[in-house]
């Protein structure tokens, strides 16, 4: 069972940031399927580890964006990028020892913040570099 479903519905019109989300939420469920599995602590932080990188790459787009359009929110924005990144952090550190149900309910949370903020704070992004062109 795919854990983020994508569909044209969250594109958002802009090439490289739409495949770089669709990116994001194959490795997102591919996490999740580790999770289903029951996969040994180093898998699951090998595809974290993988999952960092991606988001590393796509949050430096995002803000390289931001800056040359004068993006207003942009301090906003990148400081809900920093906290995220941090979270996966903290996933990283505990998911070697915790259980495997806390261990789920973190990435629920992941997913979540992704879905929202991809569908929200994303979507506003988008809409002003459409509007400055
Ligand atoms: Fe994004
Ligand atoms: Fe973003």
């Amino acid at each position: 069972m795919a854990l983020v479903k994508w569909t044209d519905a969250d594109l958002l019109g802009h090439e490289k940031i739409d495949g770089q989300h669709e990116a994001l939420a194959m490795a997102l469920n591919g996490l999740h399927e580790l999770v289903l599995a029951g996969a040994d602590a180093k898998r699951f932080d090998d595809a974290l580890e993988e999952l960092l990188g991606l988001l590393r790459e796509h949050f430096e787009t995002e803000s390289e964006l931001m800056v040359a359009s004068n993006y207003p929110d942009i301090a906003v924005h990148l400081d809900e990028h920093t906290t995220y990144l941090a979270r996966i952090n903290d996933l990283r550190k505990v998911s070697a020892h915790a259980e495997a149900s806390s261990i789920a309910e973190t990435f629920f949370l992941l997913r979540d913040w992704f879905v929202a903020h991809t569908r929200k704070d994303d979507r506003a992004m988008a809409s002003h570099l459409k509007a400055v062109g």
